[in-house]
């Protein structure tokens, strides 16, 4: 009992932890660090909040965002005081440097960018916790569509990360990647090659920073071969209105991935195209270098949507099958693991489906 006690405390630290790193809104922080004191935020959480998430940057080089963090500690003592519990000396003394600091510029107003950390927690897994830094726009009403981590793009990464076998060993290209998280996932789980693509530039150079801070930036890829490690990703201008056949075939990509990509009836058509030139591939000479079984697998391409508006996704349903796609619905027979259960905020995964796309020609 005192051992399931501490289980369930120790994971809603590491929740509180991964809640804050990712900028979560600030109900759910004061929400898990009630849950981590039993029921209101007591000294003891305060202290794990001042060590482990302000002060994570001085170990871990994890450096949280100046405004954020100050709304939080503000946020923090008004639930403490509203409880007459006893804050801390040291959250009063941050909430003091925060008030008094050069940054202090009491709005929000004019900052667009922010860098969320968001770790997957797959330590149930048997593997080990990670974090993936990635710069974006700070909520989904600020900034441009490719600079919000959107929520299929978290159920994909999940559903990678829980079935890594499936990518290992493949060349995976994804299509409008956004901020590119699914890509530093495809790399983690090993993909033989990952290309990102976006059709909108700015997008495609904040994706590059983002690989860049996760130290896959595709211009490293030739001295990392050197050294004989096996990352690479690249990334590529791909808008699927006026890409080329030509442009897309030197890819043969055995995976195609994309995250939220069904929203815009116009570009359903041209989304289609691009994903039936992928998907009706044949083997070619270039397959002579493969390992049979990817030699004569055939393409496949996975797509997690949320379904905003049923008609977009019928037009969708109907360019496919003129296209003569297959489309599997896979959300409840592959459901992938829970490894982001502290992002209750900002990621629904009811709401998110999972589709298998493959060529019937
Ligand atoms: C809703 S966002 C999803 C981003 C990312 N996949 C995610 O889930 O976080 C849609 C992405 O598709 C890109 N996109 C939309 N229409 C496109 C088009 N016609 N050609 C290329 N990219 C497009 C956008 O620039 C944006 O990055």
């Amino acid at each position: 009992m005192v051992g399931r006690k501490y289980d369930f405390l120790g994971r809603q630290f590491s929740y509180l932890k991964a809640a804050f790193l990712a900028m979560e809104q600030s109900v759910n922080i004061i929400d898990l660090a009630r849950k981590c004191g039993g029921g209101y935020v007591s000294e003891g959480v305060q202290f794990f909040f001042l060590e482990h998430c302000l002060n994570s940057g001085i170990h871990e080089g994890f450096e949280p965002d100046f405004i954020y963090a100050r709304n939080i500690v503000k946020k923090i003592i008004i639930a403490v005081e509203s409880n007459h519990g006893t804050v801390v000396d040291g959250l009063y003394e941050q909430l003091a440097h925060y008030m008094s600091s050069f940054q202090d510029n009491t709005s929000h107003n004019g900052r667009s960018r922010v860098v969320k950390h968001i770790t997957f927690l797959t330590d149930d897994d048997g593997l080990e916790n990670f974090s993936i830094p990635l710069q974006c726009s700070e909520n989904m009403l600020e900034g441009d569509t490719g600079c919000v981590i959107w929520p299929s793009s978290l159920f994909l990464s999940e559903f990678i990360l829980t079935y890594p076998n499936i990518f290992s060993n493949k060349c995976c290209f994804e299509i409008g990647s956004g901020v590119g998280l699914v890509g530093v996932v495809l790399n983690k789980v090993k993909a033989s090659e990952v290309i990102v693509s976006d059709g909108d530039l700015s997008t495609l150079e904040n994706m590059k920073l983002n690989l860049d801070l996760n130290k896959l930036q595709s211009e490293r890829t030739a001295v990392s071969q050197r050294l004989n490690e096996t990352v690479s990703v690249k990334c590529k201008h791909v808008p699927w209105e006026t890409i080329s056949e030509k442009e897309l075939e030197v890819h043969q990509p055995d995976i195609i991935l994309g995250a939220d990509v069904i929203y815009n009836p116009s570009c359903v058509p041209h989304l289609i195209r691009l994903l039936s030139i992928f998907l009706t591939r044949r083997s070619s000479n270039d397959d002579t270098n493969k390992n049979e079984e990817c030699r004569f697998s055939p393409p496949v391409a996975f797509i997690a949507t949320v379904i905003r508006n049923v008609e977009t996704f019928n037009y969708f349903l109907k360019h496919a099958a003129e296209a003569h796609l297959t489309i599997i619905d896979i959300t409840e027979t592959n459901k992938p693991h829970s490894f982001l259960p502290y992002m209750v905020s900002t990621y629904n995964r009811a709401n998110v489906r999972l589709y298998k796309l493959l060529s019937h020609i």
